[in-house]
């Protein structure tokens, strides 16, 4: 390497610090003023919920899926029935359709996070599962095991180890 391009390489190692230097005091003339700079509520939720298009960040565990199974034939059975079809006494009585959850076309057609919404929040004649009935684990645990009636091997469990390390926090 010749000795000039050596100058060359060191200036600009010694001007890169001083043009950021230089720069900083412009971005905070153009920083919007303090009052902004309080921590604004995450983006609007849909419908009482969050995001549609947010993604089940809750992989299966054995026990995440026995957890759904048990609050599934309690909450929600009666009206979606075990099998999932919706063909339920309750459903006809009530005079509701809700859809058949072994229909995998349907079920592609619900985002992840519509249907946290769907079952946090209800809809329709749907009521919501309460928080202190089901952490939103839970719901996601739920959005899991509703899909698997059109895809069971979405709700095969994962080893609890793997789960914990993709959550970052064990599953309750
Ligand atoms: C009282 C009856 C009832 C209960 C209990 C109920 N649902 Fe529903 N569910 C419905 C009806 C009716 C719809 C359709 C709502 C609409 O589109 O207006 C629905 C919709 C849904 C949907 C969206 C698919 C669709 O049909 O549009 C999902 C997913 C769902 N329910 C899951 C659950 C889960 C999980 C539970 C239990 C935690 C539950 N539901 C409890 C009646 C019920």
């Amino acid at each position: 390497m010749s000795k000039s391009i050596l100058l060359l390489l060191g200036g600009a190692l010694v001007l890169a610090p001083l043009a950021i230097a230089g720069r900083a005091p412009q971005q905070d003339a153009a920083a919007p003023p303090a009052a902004s700079q309080t921590p604004q509520p995450a983006p609007a939720p849909a419908a009482g919920g969050i995001p549609a298009d947010t993604k089940n960040p809750v992989r299966p565990t054995a026990a995440g899926m026995a957890k759904a199974k048990e609050l599934y034939a309690i909450d929600c059975a009666m009206c979606h029935g075990d099998n999932g079809n919706g063909k339920t006494d309750l459903a006809t009585s009530m005079a509701i359709t809700p859809a058949d959850f072994s229909d995998i076309k349907m079920m592609n057609a619900i985002p992840d996070g519509e249907m946290f919404n769907i079952i946090r929040v209800g809809k329709g004649k749907m009521p919501g599962e309460d928080p202190a009935r089901a952490k939103d684990a839970e719901v996601w645990n739920l959005v899991t095991y509703v899909r698997s009636f059109s895809n069971p091997a979405v709700a095969v469990p994962v080893p609890e180890k793997a789960a914990a390390h993709s959550t970052g926090r064990r599953s309750r």
